[in-house]
């Protein structure tokens, strides 16, 4: 499966690794649907990629979940019709649980789960009367284990990944392909916009995203994982080895985890 000519719909297109993987599909020759909040980002975006006239601008607030369907209609409508959805918008977090707000953990919720799942749902029938269609989600590593200061964040991948997987089940004879990755660190600004506990922008550079893979990298492994069957794939350096660890020695990895927190 080559994405060449095919109409691409990526969410969270405004920075970071949905802007990497717009730009690296536009030269493939897609036709691209970019959403996100900051219009400005979106227009500049746009305008540096090779062929403007194939790019529909869709500006959105994905925590508006009630609309989404009515968001999917209008992507949908920009080409007549969607051939992969890359579910890549994400709000990350900075706050301890007990600190932490419920309309925070409720806006995180909104954005990394809810959103995703009611795009899922609304795409499926649309794919099934086109009779294809494929969903790549970005869920994270920090989904596969409990850490301090990302309790909603982790949850919220942990609850997608679980999500994904079961609709991949459910399409499975099918000709709509569902996949997910789960990067490791990536060098983008997620930590500035991430929640406190009290809801502002963390605005604070992290030494994890920091030592991160490169969004333009990420984005060339994902496009070639896309281009398989796989189910699911992590992506990311040598911090993908926390998953072995905590699976196989939890107390070693958590030991470790404190110690590089300060926190031991
Ligand atoms: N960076 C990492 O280390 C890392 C690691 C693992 C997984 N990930 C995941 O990778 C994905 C991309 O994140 P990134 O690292 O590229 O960070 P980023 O640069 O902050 O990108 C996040 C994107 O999501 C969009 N977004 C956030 N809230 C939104 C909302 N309410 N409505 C619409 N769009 C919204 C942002 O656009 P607007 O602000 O313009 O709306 C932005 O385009 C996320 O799912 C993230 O969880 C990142």
């Amino acid at each position: 499966m080559d994405f060449k000519g095919q109409i691409v719909w990526i969410t969270g297109a405004s920075s970071g690794l949905g802007e990497a993987l717009a730009i690296a599909l536009a030269h493939r020759g897609c036709r691209l649907i970019l959403t996100a909040r900051r219009t400005e980002l979106l227009n500049a975006l746009k305008n540096k990629l090779p062929f403007p006239d194939r790019v529909g601008l869709l500006p959105f607030d994905l925590q508006q979940t009630a609309q989404l369907p009515a968001l999917v209609q209008n992507a949908w409508d920009v080409f007549g019709g969607l051939d992969t959805v890359f579910l890549n918008a994400g709000l990350g977090q900075w706050g301890t649980v007990q600190e932490t707000t419920r309309a925070v953990e409720e806006k995180i919720f909104a954005v990394n789960y809810h959103a995703p799942v009611a795009l899922t749902k609304a795409l499926l029938p649309l794919f099934r009367q086109q009779k294809h269609g494929h969903i790549v989600a970005i869920t994270s590593m920090a989904g596969r284990f409990g850490q301090s200061h990302l309790a909603a964040y982790s949850a919220s991948k942990a609850a997608l990944e679980v999500y994904m997987e079961s609709t991949r089940e459910e399409v499975y004879s099918s000709s709509i392909q569902v996949q997910w990755v789960i990067p490791g660190n990536i060098q983008t600004d997620i930590m500035k916009t991430a929640l406190t506990a009290q809801g502002q922008a963390l605005n604070r550079d992290a030494l994890a995203q920091a030592k991160g893979m490169k969004p333009q990298v990420m984005a060339e492994k994902i496009i070639a994982f896309a281009q398989t069957n796989g189910r699911k794939k992590n992506i990311g350096g040598l911090e993908l080895l926390a998953l072995p660890l905590h699976h196989c020695l939890p107390r070693l990895f958590y030991f470790l985890l404190r110690k590089r927190h300060g926190t031991h």
